[in-house]
């Protein structure tokens, strides 16, 4: 029987491993639960670190690292390799894998195995899926299988067809009770948390005072129980889209094209690299070297300079 307690972190023994119960116990205490996105494992280092409670692997790696139009285009297994890479790089933090299109849509065993697939080979703790009370049976199959689940409504990206783009959402009365709806039937089915994109915050705020699991906002407003936003929006690299929520906390893009911009200056103007940054060879084995292969009365060929 194992003697370790609730929270032992394999990964990092003086710090507890965040899990959806440690969620549930930040929000009934009414703090405001912290989300972000990361897709590779230096990425997800920075953020564990900073202490945010839970990582999504998002589907929205399509469009901000792999430069798709929008989201439909990545794979299970696209997505199972981002997600390795996060798991490499947090030792804390909840770690949510998106379930991408046609991942869970066709099928409730595609769904469930789809899901397992992410604990079993990418390490992650949880499952994110876009849709409402559509969705309840596939939600409740994979909870079922012990599998934590975060839903997903309002503006759902993988419905960008359906929606006519990417607009806001619940901005009728009836729109804004269907979302209401498919929120409740999320929490019945067993979702651990709801992801609100996209609506107005008045609305955000009315699901989460009817919700007794946190809600998790993005362009949602204030009102919710946490917010997540898309890393690369969050550092500025990322400029095929600017929604107005998307709060910039650093030009980290215009950072990335100085640098790479001085460094070609440097190269060019052979400034780098200076002797500072080179490696020696002993004097003797260099003399031994140059006689054995005569290299020193060849004339040099390809001479730069
Ligand atoms: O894929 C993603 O990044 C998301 C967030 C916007 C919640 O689903």
């Amino acid at each position: 029987m194992s003697t370790r307690p609730a929270h032992a972190n394999p990964k990092d023994p003086q710090r507890p491993k965040t899990s959806v119960l440690t969620l549930a116990e930040k929000h009934r205490r009414g703090e405001p639960i912290t989300m972000l996105t990361a897709y590779d494992y230096p990425t997800a280092r920075i953020v564990d670190e900073a202490g945010i409670d839970a990582i999504l692997v998002g589907d929205s790696v399509a469009m901000v690292v792999l430069g798709h139009a929008n989201t439909l285009s990545v794979t299970m297994e696209e997505m199972l390799h981002h997600a390795r890479a996060v798991s490499r790089g947090a030792r804390r933090a909840l770690l949510i894998g998106d379930l991408p299109f046609l991942s869970y849509q066709a099928r409730k065993s595609d769904a469930v195995k789809n899901a397992g697939r992410y604990l079993q080979e990418a390490g992650m703790d949880a499952v994110k899926l876009e849709g409402g009370r559509a969705y309840a049976d596939t939600v409740k199959a994979i909870v079922r299988a012990g599998i934590p689940v975060q839903g997903h409504v309002g503006l759902t990206p993988q419905s960008v067809n359906a929606l006519g783009g990417f607009r806001v959402q619940g901005r009728t009365a009836e729109s804004a009770r269907r979302i209401l709806d498919d929120a409740l039937a999320l929490e019945d089915a067993g979702c651990f948390s709801v992801v609100l994109e996209g609506v107005p915050h008045r609305l955000a705020g009315a699901i989460t005072g009817r919700l007794g699991i946190p809600t998790i906002g993005i362009g949602a407003g204030p009102e919710t129980s946490g917010q997540v936003l898309v890393i690369h929006d969050l550092l500025g690299m990322y400029e095929d889209a600017t929604p107005k929520f998307a709060k910039r906390y650093a030009e980290l893009g215009a950072a990335m094209a100085a640098a790479v911009t001085a460094y070609r200056g440097e190269v060019e103007s052979r400034a780098f690299p200076d002797m500072t940054r080179t490696y020696a060879i002993p004097e003797s084995e260099w003399a031994a070297f140059v006689a054995a292969d005569g290299i020193g009365s060849r004339p040099a060929k390809g001479k730069a300079r």
